[in-house]
């Protein structure tokens, strides 16, 4: 299986995602939330690039069963219901609602997702499930990381990296890895016993823990405590029903 990781957004052609598994990460936090959301029982994600965008589809939804939600520069965005702490994603808050999503760099890359056949959202707490999916699917996988803000992000290079170990280690997958996907692999290695210290440490995750927000880096780095498997199917994001 060819492997191929993207360390920042943008730069893959549309073309090289046709027919391929693609694994969308943003551990810090939009992949996570989406995970947790899932999982308190929302019925559906749906990722938007802007606020103007999520409020258009509030109303097209309507207010009785959407949920307006996301941040910018880690803030809950004025007037929206919830911001994109996984915490708040309890299921009181938000079982059986739509959550409309929007994130400075997560869910932007749903928008350019298109012409895969199968597209996960992969953080580490439901890297188990990401991985036996993507070697059942047994194509090639592009690895797309969120980073920030156009930069590299370490959480992101470092969920790859474990995605890549489990293939080869667990499922005895034979890949092939473009370069950006050996440096993941060899930072996940490298770092293996220290996930949560070398997050806590990365630029994130040290500006979210100063807006108070430490515990989602703690639960973002923890893996497979929400085991559920985003998919994204008619541009919304859903439980992988296989
Ligand atoms: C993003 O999409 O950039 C993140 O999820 C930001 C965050 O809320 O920490």
């Amino acid at each position: 299986m060819k492997a191929e990781l993207f360390l920042v957004p943008g730069v893959i052609g549309e073309e090289r995602l046709s027919n391929k598994t693609l694994v969308l990460i943003d551990v810090l936090r939009a992949s996570t939330t989406i995970c947790r959301s899932l999982d308190s029982g929302a019925r559906a994600v749906i990722p938007v690039e802007s606020s103007g965008e999520a409020v258009e589809m509030r109303t097209k939804i309507g207010s009785e069963d959407a949920i307006l939600a996301g941040e910018r520069k880690g803030i809950k965005i004025e007037n929206f219901d919830l911001g994109n702490s996984p915490h708040e994603y309890t299921a009181e808050r938000v079982s059986g609602k739509i959550i409309i999503l929007t994130t400075s760099n997560g869910t932007r890359s749903y928008a350019r997702a298109s012409l895969s056949s199968l597209i996960l959202t992969g953080s580490l707490v439901n890297i188990s499930r990401v991985t036996t999916r993507v070697a059942r699917a047994d194509r090639d996988l592009v690895i797309q990381c969120a980073g920030d803000d156009g930069d590299f992000s370490i959480e992101d290079t470092l969920c790859g990296g474990m995605l890549l170990h489990k293939l080869i280690a667990e499922e005895k997958v034979d890949l092939k890895l473009n370069d950006a996907a050996s440096l993941a692999l060899l930072l996940y290695r490298t770092n293996r016993r220290s996930l949560r210290q070398v997050i806590a440490q990365g630029e994130h995750g040290r500006y979210l823990a100063e807006l108070g927000f430490a515990s989602d880096v703690d639960l973002a780095a923890s893996p497979d405590t929400i085991p559920v498997l985003p998919v994204l199917k008619d541009r919304r994001i859903v439980l992988d029903e296989e």
